[in-house]
């Protein structure tokens, strides 16, 4: 179906293999990436698509009505992937304000505009919105987090995520405008922003930078391939029930230390450097505020209603990730070197 399509956030780390995605693969559908470019917006991670004919980037920000409205109004856009977010965990503990103004007001902006712009005229429209399995709180060393698993997120970014999916579902229940959310775990691959955990720790292995592991490293986390979560959304945008969650996860679940361990030896390996070199680099650090313990997802509902399994297993994604970022130097350095250095100086500062 013709459609055109309006992705936020789509400059950034999971937004950007989506746009890819979308692109090459709907060429009758226009895919309008809208982003703010904040510090984690990067468009070269989409030179290779930037001159197709069915991509436009629009420079926005999603809490601006006036800019959100424009963008509905001038791309007649009848389809919503919302991924635009402050998402990093560390940043809204040091500053949720930001957090609230994107996450919330810029959520509520993007839902109240999809509203004005379509009316009575819901058919063939979709509000998808993208979210974290952080909402559902920490689990213990035991269970998975189910779609009826009780909201109860602990750190202003997760709180921000939480109030952005209760107000999608009030739009839905109250407005009756089409809705569709899913939560998804811990994604990991290329174009990652290096101030999340795995590309943090190639990043110092590489340059031989003490790699920070906040308390003893024994926090569990789900992992799955970026592109498995943009095949998700694929599948939840075109065939999703509306007004419903699905939850998406890797299962498979790795303690920190163990992951960095491992991490430490593919680049000895691959960096030429004696056994256990890159381990020497481990220190442990000041645990974060609040640390949630483990998360892990149960994705067995979207795996039974629609098919979907990650297919890339974890070994072959993280040795392509491994890669991406030493093949890949102009990125990193470009990235490193602008506004994430006075961040990662001041949040490693007193650790
Ligand atoms: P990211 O930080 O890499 O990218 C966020 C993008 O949003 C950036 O391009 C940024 O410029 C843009 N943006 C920020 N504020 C904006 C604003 N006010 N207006 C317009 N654009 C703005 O994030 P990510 O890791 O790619 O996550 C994308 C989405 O997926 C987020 O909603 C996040 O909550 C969710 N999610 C992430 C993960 C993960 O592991 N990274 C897992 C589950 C869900
Ligand atoms: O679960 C999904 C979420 O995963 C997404 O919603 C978030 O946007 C995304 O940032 C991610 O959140 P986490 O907090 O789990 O990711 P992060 O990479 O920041 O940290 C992963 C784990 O590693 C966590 O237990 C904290 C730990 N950690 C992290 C950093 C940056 C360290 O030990 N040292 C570090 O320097």
């Amino acid at each position: 179906m013709k459609r055109n399509i309006l992705i936020t956030g789509g400059a950034g780390f999971i937004g950007s293999h989506v746009v890819r995605r979308f692109v090459k693969k709907y060429p009758d559908c226009l895919i309008v990436n809208m982003d703010k470019l904040t510090y984690a917006g990067n468009l070269m991670n989409l030179a290779d698509v930037e001159n197709e004919p069915n991509y436009r980037f629009v420079k926005g920000d999603i809490a601006d009505e006036h800019e959100v409205e424009e963008v509905f109004c001038s791309y007649e856009i009848d389809g919503v992937i919302h991924l635009a977010a402050e998402s990093h965990v560390d940043r809204s503990i040091a500053d949720p304000m930001s957090f609230i103004k994107t996450n919330i007001v810029g959520t509520t902006t993007l839902l109240n505009a999809a509203l004005k712009s379509w009316g009575h005229n819901l058919q063939n429209k979709l509000f998808y919105h993208i979210s974290t399995d952080e909402v559902y709180g920490s689990l213990g060393s035991e269970g998975f987090f189910t779609e009826q698993t009780s909201y109860d997120p602990r750190s202003p970014y997760s709180a921000s995520k939480a109030s952005s999916d209760h107000l999608v579902r009030a739009y839905h229940h109250t407005y009756g405008l089409p809705t569709v959310i899913s939560n998804c775990s811990n994604n990991y691959g290329p174009n990652q922003f290096p101030e999340k955990l795995i590309p943090l720790t190639i990043n110092n292995i590489k340059n031989k930078k003490p790699i920070p592991v906040y308390g003893k490293g024994e926090n569990i986390r789900d992992w799955l391939y970026v592109e498995d979560h943009a095949a998700a959304i694929d599948l939840v945008f075109h065939r999703g029930e509306h007004g419903k969650t699905y939850n998406i996860g890797g299962n498979n679940e790795w303690k920190n230390i163990d992951l960095i361990r491992l991490l430490c030896r593919i680049l000895d390996d691959k960096l030429d450097r004696q056994k256990g070199e890159s381990e020497k680099l481990i220190t442990f650090v000041r645990d974060r505020a609040g640390h949630d313990l483990r998360y892990a997802i149960d994705s067995s509902k979207i795996r039974s209603e629609l098919g979907w399994r990650p297919s890339v297993s974890f070994e072959e994604g993280l040795e392509r990730t491994v890669d991406w970022y030493l093949e890949n130097n102009a990125w990193l350095e470009e990235v490193v070197t602008g506004q994430y250095l006075t961040y990662y100086e001041k949040q490693y500062a007193n650790r």
